[in-house]
C-alpha cells in the first residue's frame, strides 16, 4: 500500500503529475486511485471526464474522486456544531453564530486526509494518488492532524478513557443539555475521524512525497521551502519533479536565452534535493490532457521505473539512543541555523523553523530529561536529551 501526496506551487503541473501517475501505475497492475483536495478541481479538465465527491472508475484499475470538503464538514462537523449551538444557547452566550463555531484553523482539509485514511484502511487500493492543493494550504493541512490532536486533547479532555470518568461529573454539577451525552458523543466521534491519519501519513514506507516545480527561480525558491517543512512535519520527499523542461529539440533561437536560465535553475534543483530522487518531464508541443496523452506523460516521467517505488530512502523523523542520551532526529533540509528554534514547554517539545511550527508531546520516559543541546547536522535537527542538564 502507498499513498503519493504530490504537490507544490500553483499552475507548476500537480494535476498532470498526479493523473500520469495515476494511469501508469494502474496500467502496470496497480489497484489506483488519484484524488484531488486542492478545492480548484482540476483532475476532470485533465482527465477530459467528470468526477464527483466519491470514487469514479475511469478503467478496471484506475479510479478518480474530487472531494467536496463543504460536504464532509457537514457529515462530520455538523453533529459538533449543532450540539455546541444548543450549549451556548443554554448557557446564555448569546450572538454566537453556528458558522463562528468553526474552531479550528483549515478545518475542512482535515476531511480529505480522513477520506485518504478510509482508503487505505479499506484495503481496495495499491496506490493512492493524491493532487493536493498549493503548497501554503498542502504544508497547513499535512500539519493538522498534530494540531487537531493537540486542540483536542487541551479544549475536551475527552481522551477515551477519561471521557467515563468527566462525562458523569459534569453532568452532575451542571444540568447542562449536553449532559445526555450529545456533545461528548459527537466530540469523540470527531476525534475518531482523525485517529490514525498522521500514522498513516508519516510512514515512509506508506507515503511519499513528491515535489513538483518547473526550472523557475521563484518556484525552485518555494519548493526549497517546501521541502524544509515537510521534513519539519515528519513527511518524506522521495522526488523533485521538474516540469516544462525545454528539451534539446528546440533549437529556435528565440529560445536559446531560456535554455541557457533553465540550465543554471536545473543545476540549482541537483545541488538543492541532491538527497532526493530527481526526474525531469519537458515541456510539451500541446496540453497533455485525456488519458492517451496522460499515459504518454506518464511513461516519459517514470520509464522503467515502478512508480509506487520508494525514490529515495530516509525517515525524516527518528528517535536515537547513545549511552544514557536520547536523540530526536527532525529531517530539516535546507534549513539555516537562524531559521530554527527549539523550545522545551513541560511535556512539550516545540520546534519552529520559518514561519511553522511543530509540537511534538514529549513520551514519558522523555519528559523527564532535559533537553541537552540541540544542532543542526547535514540537514538534520538533532534533539539531545539527558537525564541531567
Ligand atoms: N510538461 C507540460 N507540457 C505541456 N503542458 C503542460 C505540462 N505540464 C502541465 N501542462 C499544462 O499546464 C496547465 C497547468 O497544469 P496543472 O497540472 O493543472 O498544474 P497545477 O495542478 O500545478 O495547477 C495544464 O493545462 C496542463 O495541461
Ligand atoms: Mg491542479
Amino acid at each position: 500500500m502507498r499513498v503519493l501526496l504530490v504537490t507544490g506551487k500553483g499552475g507548476v503541473g500537480k494535476t498532470t503529475v498526479s493523473a500520469a501517475t495515476a494511469v501508469v501505475a494502474a496500467d502496470r497492475g496497480y489497484r489506483t486511485l488519484v484524488m484531488s483536495t486542492d478545492p480548484a478541481h482540476s483532475l476532470g479538465d485533465a482527465f477530459q471526464l467528470d468526477f464527483g465527491d466519491h470514487p469514479t472508475a475511469i478503467n478496471d484499475r484506475l479510479s478518480a474522486q474530487q472531494i467536496n470538503s463543504q460536504q464532509r464538514i457537514e457529515e462530520s462537523w455538523g453533529e459538533v456544531r449543532d450540539a455546541l449551538t444548543e450549549f451556548f444557547d443554554w448557557s446564555g452566550l448569546k450572538g454566537i453564530e453556528a458558522e463562528e463555531l468553526t474552531v479550528f484553523p483549515g478545518m475542512d482539509e482535515i476531511f480529505s486526509l480522513a477520506t485518504v485514511r478510509d482508503h487505505v484502511r479499506s484495503g481496495e487500493y495499491d496506490l493512492i494518488v493524491v493532487d493536493c492543493a498549493p503548497t501554503a494550504e498542502t504544508l497547513r493541512l499535512l500539519s493538522l492532524p498534530e494540531v487537531l490532536s493537540w486542540y483536542m486533547e487541551k479544549m475536551f479532555p475527552i481522551g477515551r478513557t477519561v471521557a467515563k470518568v468527566v462525562r458523569p461529573m459534569i453532568s452532575k454539577v451542571t444540568s447542562m443539555p449536553m449532559a445526555d451525552d450529545k456533545v461528548f458523543e459527537a466530540v469523540a466521534r470527531f476525534y475518531d475521524r482523525l485517529d490514525g491519519i498522521r500514522d498513516i501519513l508519516a510512514d515512509p514506507e506508506i507515503t511519499s512525497a513528491r515535489l513538483v516545480m518547473n526550472p523557475e527561480k521563484m518556484v525552485i525558491a518555494e519548493a526549497r521551502r517546501t521541502y524544509t517543512y515537510l521534513g519539519l512535519f515528519g513527511y518524506m520527499v522521495d522526488s523533485a519533479v521538474v516540469n516544462r523542461v525545454l528539451p534539446d529539440t528546440v533549437t529556435d533561437s528565440y529560445f536559446a536565452r531560456w535554455r541557457e536560465i533553465q540550465k543554471t535553475h536545473l543545476a540549482a534543483v541537483e545541488e538543492a534535493f541532491a538527497d532526493v530522487e530527481i526526474q525531469h518531464l519537458r515541456l510539451f508541443d500541446e496540453e497533455m490532457v485525456g488519458i492517451d496523452r496522460l499515459r504518454q506523460v506518464g511513461e516519459e516521467l517514470f520509464g522503467d521505473r515502478d512508480p509506487t517505488d520508494r525514490l529515495a530512502e530516509g525517515n525524516p523523523f527518528r528517535v536515537e539512543e547513545a549511552g544514557e542520551e536520547v536523540v530526536i532526529v527532525m529531517a530539516v533540509p535546507l534549513a539555516e541555523r537562524g531559521d530554527v528554534d527549539v523550545m522545551r514547554h513541560g511535556t512539550e517539545l516545540i520546534v519552529t523553523v520559518g514561519p511553522y511550527r511543530r509540537s511534538i508531546i514529549l513520551p514519558d520516559s522523555l519528559g523527564r530529561r532535559h533537553v541537552r543541546r540541540a544542532q543542526l547536522v547535514e540537514g538534520e535537527l538533532r534533539i539531545t536529551f539527558g537525564l541531567d542538564a
